[in-house]
């Protein structure tokens, strides 16, 4: 399963590249709104950062709007797809901006025949929403797992690409459903690396090395080690073998 980041901070995006973990970044207008500036410049720069998938999303409600918009992020950089809503207009421009050669990416989608549509329509990536399904009390990993059986079943041309994570298990439950991606915000990412076990298990080898190389240490080499005692048997000489701790030891 691709991993993706959800979020428009470039210095997230460069840790993760960093890491090695980063195939692709998700942005909204709710994300940028944190980071500010120009739309464009960030755009750019995200994909200065990754080859990947990167989503710019339209905010215009017409089907001429979002056509105008998402010509001129397809502009930006070949990597950019264009998020466009799941509604009447959305299908429509998707379906118009998939004839140009444009990618989308169907957004908003909270059940499984809203992302067939989007599917059939044209969209590359099919965003289900599964933290907000979540919060209202639905299931949404059941959304994703529906998505995945239709896309599988009928060979169609999308990915599934499982948006609003809230924490790592969502991670986990999408690549076990079969989803092609998850997009994760960075405090997930970082969740998904750490274990109470591993950062403890880090410390302790850290400690008992540092305590072995002290100056002063006093380590105990085997030579030093007394040899244990061995009583021969009654009957060594003939028997060739020697009584080790209660155990016949070979000579
Ligand atoms: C990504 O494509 C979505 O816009 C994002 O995951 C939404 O997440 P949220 O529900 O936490 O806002």
């Amino acid at each position: 399963m691709k991993i993706f980041l959800d979020t428009a901070e470039l210095d997230e995006i460069r840790v993760a590249a960093r890491w090695g973990v980063l195939d692709g970044v998700t942005t909204n207008p709710s994300l940028f709104a944190k980071v500010g500036g120009s739309y464009d410049g960030v755009l750019r720069e995200i994909c200065g950062i990754t080859a990947g998938p990167v989503s710019a999303e339209v905010v215009a409600e017409s089907v001429d709007g979002m056509l105008h918009e998402g010509r001129h992020f397809a502009r930006l950089a070949p990597n950019i797809v264009v998020k466009v809503p799941m509604s009447e207009e959305g299908l429509e421009a998707i379906a118009r901006l998939k004839a140009e050669g444009i990618r989308t990416n169907c957004t908003l989608i909270f059940s499984a025949n809203q992302g067939l549509l989007a599917s059939k329509a044209g969209a590359s990536l099919l965003s289900p929403f599964i933290g907000r399904l979540d919060d209202v009390n639905a299931n949404g990993m059941d959304v994703v797992r529906e998505l995945v059986g239709i896309v599988k079943a009928h060979g169609l041309a999308s990915e599934v690409l499982v948006a609003s994570i809230r924490n790592p298990r969502h991670v986990a439950e999408a690549a076990l459903a079969g989803a092609h991606i998850a997009t994760v915000p960075h405090k997930v990412l970082r969740q998904m690396i750490h274990h109470p076990l591993t950062d403890t298990g880090i410390l302790q080898f850290r400690k008992d090395w540092d305590t072995v190389r002290a100056p002063g240490h006093h380590r105990v080499s085997a030579r030093a080690v007394q040899p244990e005692r061995v009583t021969p048997k009654p009957n060594a000489a003939m028997s060739g073998q020697t009584r080790h701790e209660g155990r016949d030891v070979a000579r």
